[in-house]
């Protein structure tokens, strides 16, 4: 099978990329490299193209039809929740108007298959167990962009034929290759690490909560898992592909597992050898006590679940990070 992986260049992309190459999928990507690196997948065809820009449509129509692409996965968009904040025109720009043209790019092209990354950020602050049908209110702009781009590919799917599959990741972590870790400090691990790097001692954000050990529970999915489910996605629409035409499924991505922040950093204390120990200070506003993924949709229908551990994430990133 022939794939675009569009932000392959990026953390999560990257570890797809080699994931479909390793089981010998033919691969192509585009990315604007504004937040990748093509070092990550070297010889690996790269077209460097900011999908924002309406011009991509005509270069994207082209570049599916030559490589005959059977399927397309839509990893580029801006990710910070901050920046999303303060942005946010440029981030409806950037996620919506990316994936739109990419939508009218794979129709000009005939592509009819695409994975789209969406983000448990569709559902704002929801606690507990999180189903897929749970309400979306999105509290930043970035979280707006993922649901609005879900909108988008439910009304190209049905206007286009297309067949759809959005995958709403929790949190992302570890490297499956030591020079693909996570290279932006936006998640818990990325940001202990560098805490630790800094001789500081890594922050628990309230050790109050109604919770296990009072500090705040959450999903961690290795990125080697993820990139799995990418595959198993890709692998059901191909074979699905004569019943499913017209019909965009969504899945969440997670263990089900919930690990507290004093857990995970713990972990990485066990793991990294830092003599420092954990700082308890006052919760940041915002912050659910605990949020984890409800994964039986993927279990039954794609036939994924995750299967590596919170130490094989934080070992794995910890080798990226002492790599880079
Ligand atoms: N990392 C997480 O924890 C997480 C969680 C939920 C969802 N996601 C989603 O997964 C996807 C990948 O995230 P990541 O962590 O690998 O981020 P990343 O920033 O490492 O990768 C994104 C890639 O897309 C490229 N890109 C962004 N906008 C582009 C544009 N307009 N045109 C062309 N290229 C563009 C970037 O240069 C980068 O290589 C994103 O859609 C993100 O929203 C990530």
């Amino acid at each position: 099978m022939t794939v675009l992986v569009t932000g392959g260049a990026g953390y999560i992309g990257a570890h797809v990329v080699r994931v479909l190459r390793e089981r010998g999928d033919d691969v192509v990507i585009v990315d604007d490299l504004v937040t990748g690196f093509p070092e990550r997948n070297p010889g690996v065809e790269l077209v460097e193209m900011s999908l924002a820009q309406s011009s991509s449509v005509d270069a994207l129509a082209s570049l599916l039809s030559k490589h005959e692409v059977d399927a397309v996965i839509h990893f580029a968009a801006r990710k910070q929740v901050g920046e999303s904040v303060a942005k946010p025109a440029w981030y409806y720009s950037e996620n919506v108007g990316g994936l739109a043209h990419v939508l009218l790019a794979m129709e000009r092209a005939g592509v009819g298959r695409m994975i789209f990354s969406s983000s448990a950020a569709v559902y704002g602050d929801a606690r507990g167990y999180v189903p897929e049908s749970a309400p979306k209110v999105p509290t930043s702009p970035y979280g707006e962009t993922k649901l609005v781009g879900e909108w988008l590919l439910t009304a190209a799917v049905a206007a286009q034929g297309l067949d759809a599959i959005s995958l709403r990741y929790f949190n992302v972590a570890g490297a499956g290759w030591p020079e693909l870790g996570d290279k932006m400090a936006l998640n818990l691990v990325p940001m202990v690490f560098e805490r630790l790097d800094a001789n500081e001692s890594p922050l628990i954000f309230g050790a109050d909560y109604q919770t296990p050990d009072g500090t705040c529970v959450r999903d961690y999915v290795h990125v080697m898992d993820l990139a799995e489910a990418h595959a198993a996605a890709l692998d059901a629409l191909a074979t699905e592909a004569a019943a499913t035409v017209g019909r965009h499924r969504v899945f969440n991505v997670g263990t089900g597992q919930g690990t507290s922040v004093r857990e995970m950093i713990d972990v990485i204390l066990r793991v990294s050898g830092a003599p420092q120990a954990a700082e308890v200070v006052a919760r940041r506003p915002g912050d659910p006590a605990m949020v984890t993924a409800e994964v039986t949709a993927i279990a039954d229908q794609l036939g994924w679940r995750s299967s590596r551990t919170v130490v094989d994430i934080v070992e794995s990133a910890w080798a990226a990070h002492q790599h880079h």
